[in-house]
């Protein structure tokens, strides 16, 4: 991360270094967003000032969500926040729809960017594959704008983020340079997005060609930050791997997809590289890998579990904290907020 710091991008400068970073609460969190998110999260926590959002408005745009199950979700979510090691103290913790900010930037936003530059999204393009893209929410087709908003109406300049969300930090940027040109104004940072560590891109248990997704259908294929002992311990048996001995260097595991995420999460867990990991497994089987992995598996995922259940006995506070980060949010958005409606053009009288 200090490496990040120091390699700011020109377009920086005059921006004080803020991080900012959403989770969709549609549905609950997994090991792919604990190591890919969460734990980058915490980590950047008192290095800048943080800001960490659980993005309820974009978590409608896919499907339909029951919404009391949405509001549980939301809540369930900022438990998994602080029991990874978010503090409400010394990050800024808050749900989405709470600060209107985001929805009205997005809306200028929605008149910067272009049809084509949303056409071009993969997550889009698949999302909409093979079904019916006529039928899709006009808030799919729109969500990197609202998530451009989400980042932009904080200034912020760093993202962390897992791989998958790389293109939608990039059109961030791209709609921050074309709003800076079109109203000749140097006003939005270039933000950077932060993709680092062994396991920015985990994937399904099942299938090592896919990422592991807590919309998947089903279950066996994730960990998830809720899971027991038992569960976890079972899913990684039963874990798809091949027959072969684990290599002693990261490239044979070139060809080996599922073998190669096995090794990743080990490494992610245990904070150590995937070279020091197949120093101690190299022509081990996965007899002798998996139940190691189980072992670390829970024995990091257990505290934070049963965290979550402590937080989530009394939903009164998680609200009080989420309410009062979204104060929090709003004082600096909204300064933003209203220079950007000044520079547009948008008469404001009653300020
Ligand atoms: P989402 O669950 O799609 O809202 O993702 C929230 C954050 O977790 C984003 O930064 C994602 O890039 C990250 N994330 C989600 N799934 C994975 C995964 N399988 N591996 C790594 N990061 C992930
Ligand atoms: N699109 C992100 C995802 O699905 C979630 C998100 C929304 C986000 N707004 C954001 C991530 C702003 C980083 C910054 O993973």
């Amino acid at each position: 991360m200090a490496e990040a710091v120091q390699t700011l991008h020109p377009g920086h400068a005059k921006f004080t270094p803020r991080v900012f970073s959403g989770i969709q609460p549609s549905g609950g969190l997994t090991l792919g967003n604990y190591l890919g998110a969460l734990k980058r999260f915490a980590e950047m926590q008192g290095r800048m000032e943080t800001i960490y959002c659980l993005v309820d408005l974009h978590a409608i745009t896919d499907k339909w969500q029951d919404p009391e199950r949405l509001r549980q979700q939301t809540r369930e979510a900022a438990a998994g926040f602080m029991a990874a090691g978010i503090d409400p103290a010394s990050s800024i913790l808050f749900n989405q729809s709470q600060v209107a900010a985001h929805a009205e930037l997005a809306w200028i936003f929605n008149c910067v960017a272009r049809m084509g530059w949303m056409n071009r999204m993969t997550q889009w393009k698949d999302k909409t594959a093979g079904k019916n893209a006529e039928n899709s929410s006009l808030g799919l087709f729109a969500y990197p704008a609202l998530m451009a908003a989400d980042i932009l109406v904080y200034h912020a300049t760093h993202v962390p983020v897992g791989e998958d969300q790389k293109q939608h930090v990039e059109l961030t940027r791209d709609i921050a340079a074309k709003f800076n040109h079109d109203y000749k104004q140097d006003f939005f940072p270039l933000t950077e997005p932060v993709i680092e560590g062994t396991a920015t891109r985990v994937m399904s248990l099942r299938d090592g060609s896919k990422k592991m997704s807590k919309s998947d259908p089903s279950d066996q294929s994730r960990i998830n930050l809720t899971d027991d002992a038992d569960t976890i311990a079972s899913k990684f048996r039963k874990a798809r791997t091949d027959a072969e001995l684990l290599p002693d260097t990261p490239e044979g595991l070139k060809d080996r997809p599922e073998a190669r995420n096995l090794v990743n999460i080990f490494a992610a867990l245990a904070d150590r590289t995937v070279e020091e990991v197949l120093a101690d497994y190299a022509g081990k089987g996965f007899g002798t890998f998996k139940p190691a992995l189980a072992e670390l598996a829970v024995e990091k995922l257990s505290p934070i579990s049963a965290e979550m259940t402590r937080l989530m006995s009394d939903p009164a506070e998680i609200d009080r904290i989420l309410g009062q980060g979204a104060d929090k949010a709003a004082a600096i958005a909204q300064p933003i907020l209203d220079r950007t409606f000044d520079i547009v053009g948008m008469l404001r009288s009653r300020r």
